[in-house]
């Protein structure tokens, strides 16, 4: 029986590079049958709201989604549809491995680092006021709720994937309450864990440590601010955002995107990379069971981006996005 998934092609490149996913997938005979939604800008000017009532309708009736990058406004505006979505489907968990590919040009060759990061609550729990004018203020929430979900999903996550070692990162030492629940959380959590190992770092000298010798970490843990940077300081050990995959897992619905975002200065050229959807649709994929198609799909992008021969402008190529895909999917059908 066919998977039914939303797919949010979104806007920028969105629309390019999720284009390029579902010929992939359609060439490794995954059998898909997408549902198409729009989120961001094109679903304001279509619904009025940037994340309209029939895409969560559609998430939550296929439980899972694959979304292209939409446009936030910096400042003013509406509010993002993604912070929307993580909130309104209870996406508790941002997911990002974060690993060396071969013939991505990168810092490090050998990096292997997961990066699981609270998604609902924190500074980007959306709760700020201007106090009095020239004045204003955001509001970081931290609940033992949230903390004790997002440890536990990433204690059972290291054993799951044989991981050893997880690495909270937290700046408890000044916001004592806030990070220092967080932080309290993982070590009354971690007891259950003996099999791995847990420490904490706080996270200024953790970004210093990551960019001298990345090798030193296993898997970090985040709060929802630091752990969005971080994971982009991070992708941009092993080449930057256009290779890097990303998840937002909820205990009944899980949406995979991308990290980058709508990469505006290359929209509509047919120039965008799609690695970094194509990597979060095979973590897609391993979600729906299907392991042989995302294993087959993974080994071809990885030959071809490691020949070196079909790279994007990003990566110093010289492919378009359709010729990227075209070379990808003849690498696919000779395995099938
Ligand atoms: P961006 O990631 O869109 O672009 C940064 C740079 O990376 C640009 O030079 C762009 O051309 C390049 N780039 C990004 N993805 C690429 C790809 N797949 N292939 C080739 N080059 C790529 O970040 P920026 O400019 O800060 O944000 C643009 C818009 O995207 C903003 O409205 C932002 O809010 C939104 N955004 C959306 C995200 C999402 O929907 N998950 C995530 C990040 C940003």
């Amino acid at each position: 029986m066919a998977h039914q998934v939303t797919l949010i092609p979104g806007d920028g490149i969105g629309p390019e590079i999720t284009e390029a996913v579902v010929r992939v997938m359609d060439a490794a005979g995954v059998d898909i049958e997408w549902d198409r939604q729009e989120a961001g800008i094109p679903a304001i000017q279509e619904y009025g709201k940037s994340v309209p009532d029939s895409l969560l309708e559609s998430i939550r009736r296929n439980k899972v989604a694959l979304k292209g990058p939409v446009t936030t406004i910096v400042g003013k505006g509406f509010r993002s549809a993604n912070v929307t979505l993580r909130q309104k489907l209870d996406l508790y968990v941002n997911l990002r491995p974060v690993k060396s590919i071969g013939g991505v040009p990168s810092r490090y060759d050998k990096v292997d680092l997961v990066i699981v990061r609270e998604n609902t609550e924190d500074l980007y729990s959306g709760i700020e006021n201007i106090v009095t004018p020239g004045v204003a203020q955001a509001i970081k929430v931290v609940t033992e709720r949230a903390s004790h979900l997002i440890a536990k999903w990433a204690f059972e996550y290291a054993r799951e994937h044989g991981r050893k070692k997880i690495t909270l990162v937290h700046k408890a030492n000044i916001m004592k309450m806030s990070d220092g629940l967080f932080l309290r959380t993982f070590e009354e959590v971690a007891k259950d864990y003996p099999d791995i190992e847990a420490e904490d770092k706080i996270v200024d000298a953790l970004c210093m440590h990551l960019v001298m010798d990345p090798s030193q970490y296993d898997m970090l843990l985040l709060g929802n601010l630091f752990g969005d940077i971080v994971s982009d300081l991070a992708a941009g050990l092993v080449g930057g955002l256009g290779v890097v995959p990303g998840a937002n897992i909820g205990t009944e619905y899980a949406v995979f995107e991308a990290v980058h975002g709508t990469a505006p200065d290359i929209a509509g050229k047919d120039l965008a990379n799609p690695t970094a959807l194509l990597f979060s649709a095979l973590l897609m994929l391993r979600h729906l069971g299907e392991h042989e198609a995302a294993q087959k799909i993974w080994k071809s992008m990885v030959v071809n981006l490691a020949m070196g021969h079909h790279l994007t402008h990003d990566l110093g190529g010289k492919c378009s996005t359709t010729e990227y895909t075209d070379e990808l999917i003849k690498e696919i059908r000779s395995r099938n």
